[in-house]
């Protein structure tokens, strides 16, 4: 059982919480301000990221891990897209624009460092994907697409020619929700100005699988507060456009056989559709890279 230290600094900084009777509330508007700010929240995110991680690791540092050393002029500008697309919001917002946050993010090394660039660009790329049906300004559409082809392309670099996997997971990508995204971000998020605009997102209890391999029984750690133990839990995996489930019993599950690339795991209530109105924690990151013959990467 667990929950993430950060969660109560979250429902502090945001008006929306897991208390059953605010749920009886009308549905926040999400208007294109609002994307934008969540646009700009994960992009402050990812550019402190870079800012950060590059200030630390230098050329030395990545080839001590065994990382191309051309690759950190690659990040270099990878992190400058992510600055840009940070001015870019900050212009189009002006003075409605949320400000950065305080991070930590949890690498020890340039290896670890890349792995997480992975993840985070993944992650934005599934954002985009996900909050795509909440914008009703065509430009701003068109904005955000090429936003998310920019992020889908640093994923792609980052899983082949870096992380030497594949640089994608099939022929889709996942859509995810704000509240989803969010619980993610939140992961790295330690405090935020108080000024700061509230989105009308919350992050759910953080979730996580040991030693996780698809066919293979996985034991998650979660804190479950506000599911009676009689409930019966389902973990539902997320990959493309689908939804695969299992049955979580006394904590454990087994993983499906079938699974390939990054995949997004909740657990929920509901054995046939995962949504906000559902989910019990995650969404975890699960990562099952395969060869260019279709088999897992032995981890
Ligand atoms: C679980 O979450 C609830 C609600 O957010 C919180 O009050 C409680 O302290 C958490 N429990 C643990 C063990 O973290
Ligand atoms: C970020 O951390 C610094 C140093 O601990 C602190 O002074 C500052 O107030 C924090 N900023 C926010 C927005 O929480
Ligand atoms: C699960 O979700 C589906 C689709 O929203 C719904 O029709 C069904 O009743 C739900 N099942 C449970 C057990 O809540």
């Amino acid at each position: 059982m667990r929950t993430s230290a950060f969660f109560s600094l979250v429902a502090a900084a945001f008006s929306v919480n897991a208390v059953p009777q605010l749920e009886k509330r009308a549905a926040p508007v999400i208007d294109d301000t609002t994307i934008l700010n969540y646009a700009l929240t994960l992009e402050h995110l990812e550019n402190a990221f870079y800012t950060g991680g590059l200030a630390k690791f230098d050329e030395a540092a990545f080839v001590e891990c065994g990382l191309p050393v051309w690759a950190r002029g690659r990040f270099v500008e990878v992190g400058e897209h992510e600055k840009t697309h940070v001015q870019l919001l900050q212009t189009a917002l002006g003075s409605a624009a949320t400000k950065p946050c305080n991070y930590s993010f949890p690498y020890n090394d340039a290896k670890s460092f890349a792995a997480l660039s992975q993840v985070l660009e993944g992650v934005g790329t599934s954002a985009y994907t996900g909050a795509a049906q909440f914008i009703t300004s065509k430009a701003v559409l068109t904005t955000a697409a090429s936003i998310l082809a920019t992020e889908a392309r640093h994923a792609s670099w980052i899983g082949s020619a870096v992380n030497k996997g594949p640089g994608w997971s099939g022929a889709f990508d996942v859509p995810l929700s704000l509240n989803e995204v969010f619980t993610l971000a939140a992961a790295f998020i330690t405090s935020c100005p108080s000024t700061n605009p509230q989105l009308p997102v919350k992050a759910f209890p953080s979730l996580a699988f040991s030693s996780p391999a698809p066919g293979k029984q996985s034991t998650l750690t979660f804190n479950a507060t506000g599911t009676s133990s009689s409930t019966p839990l389902f973990v539902s995996f997320f990959t493309g456009l689908s939804q695969e489930f299992a049955p979580l019993k006394n904590g454990k599950v087994t993983i499906p056989g079938d699974l390939l690339g990054t995949v997004y795991a909740v657990v929920t209530t509901n054995g046939t559709m995962a949504d906000d109105s559902n989910i019990v924690a995650g969404p975890a990151v699960l990562s099952f890279p395969f060869n260019s013959d279709g088999n897992l990467i032995s981890q």
